[in-house]
């Protein structure tokens, strides 16, 4: 099975196609990052506007990537949520209005389905069961993961999401949208030690996480300090630094309580370095196991969307005719596959 993945729900217009025997075919993106970069955060009519105009084409390139016709395509699949609702009505009426005119099915994917499975399209995929860290600019869940759609929540975010902390840090540090990877680099000539940021809600039992105190910890720092780069540096090393330790307590929770070995990050997030550098060596002082997406299949992006489609449909999933999205949709209401 051949499948054509289309993932528009945020600011990126992401087309791929997946083969079941020969892997990813094709792989398109196109950011918007530039658009919503004045504004400071993403405008969701801009980002309906510029889907319209990129999906189609995009499309057009990831067939003439793999050098495929529209007959080489036995399904679409189609991100239906959670998401922003004009931007997913795009790639859902192009997807399902394509799958008709091919004759073709066609999958409703859920957005963060697509991100957790992300990991499987690497060399090295994780075997069920495992603990799922997914953290994006929307979502910050801790998932008991035993098979496709066998999705148990742990615990989640009260508040902000972890990338969210990132970028609303990185704003007041004077960083451009999005400012998650660029907090990062700032973060790395951060003196480590100067300021020590607080772990939210890990000095009590539980698998929640707060991260929206760490961006007024970050502000009254900043205020109270020297507005040099150097200040702003060591800033950004210590909120980085305290939300990874943080993700790592409570990972390591998550570890104990199911008895799980192997641990999967997946989102916006999971890209980041010292993130992965600190799960790597947890998991290695464990004897267990982390996997994690190459950076571009972190973010959002088409390929991890063909990929939870190609599972979906080969588990009987099917789309109907109608375009419906769903911008909230809790992963746990997904149906285990073949169920
Ligand atoms: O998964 P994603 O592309 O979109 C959502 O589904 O939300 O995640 C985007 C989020 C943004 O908040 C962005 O700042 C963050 O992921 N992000 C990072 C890094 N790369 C992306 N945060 C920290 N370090 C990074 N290297
Ligand atoms: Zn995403």
């Amino acid at each position: 099975m051949r499948v054509l993945g289309i993932e528009t729900s945020c600011d990126e217009t992401g087309v791929a196609i997946y083969d079941q025997h020969q892997g990813l075919l094709a792989n398109q993106l196109y950011s918007q990052v530039k658009l919503h970069a004045d504004y400071g955060g993403v405008v969701p009519e801009l980002a309906s506007r510029d889907h319209v105009r990129k999906t189609v084409p995009l499309i057009q390139a990831a067939l003439a990537e793999a050098g495929l016709q529209a007959s080489d395509i036995h399904g679409v699949a189609y991100t239906a949520g959670p998401g922003l609702v004009g931007a997913l009505m795009v790639g859902a009426t192009v997807g399902r209005a394509l799958a008709y005119a091919w004759e073709v099915p066609a999958v409703a994917v859920h957005h963060m389905e697509g991100h957790l499975l992300a990991p499987m399209l690497e060399a090295n995929p994780p075997a069920f069961p495992f603990v799922a860290l997914l953290v994006s600019g929307g979502h910050t869940q801790l998932i008991a993961v035993t098979g496709i759609g066998e999705y148990r929540l742990l615990g989640e975010s009260i508040d902000d999401a972890a990338g969210e902390a990132f970028d609303k840090t990185a704003k007041l540090l004077g960083l451009d949208y999005p400012g998650g990877p660029m907090l990062a680099r700032l973060a790395q000539q951060g003196v480590p030690g100067r300021y020590k940021f607080p772990r939210p809600m890990t000095d009590r039992p539980g698998l929640a996480f707060s991260f929206s105190g760490l961006k007024t910890f970050a502000a009254n720092t900043v205020r109270a300090g020297a507005d040099d780069h150097q200040t702003r540096a060591d800033v950004a090393r210590a909120f980085e630094e305290a939300v990874v330790e943080t993700l790592m307590i409570k990972c390591r929770r998550a570890l104990d309580l199911t008895g799980f070995q192997r641990l999967v990050m997946a989102g916006g997030v999971s890209a980041n370095q010292s993130l992965r550098a600190s799960m790597g060596e947890m998991m290695r002082q464990r004897g267990g196991e982390v996997f994690y997406a190459r950076p571009e299949f972190c973010t959002d992006n088409g390929a991890m969307i063909a990929y939870a489609g190609m599972v979906r449909l080969l588990g009987g999933s099917q789309a109907s005719l109608a375009v419906s999205v769903r911008p909230r949709w809790p992963l746990e209401e997904l149906p285990a596959l073949g169920a």
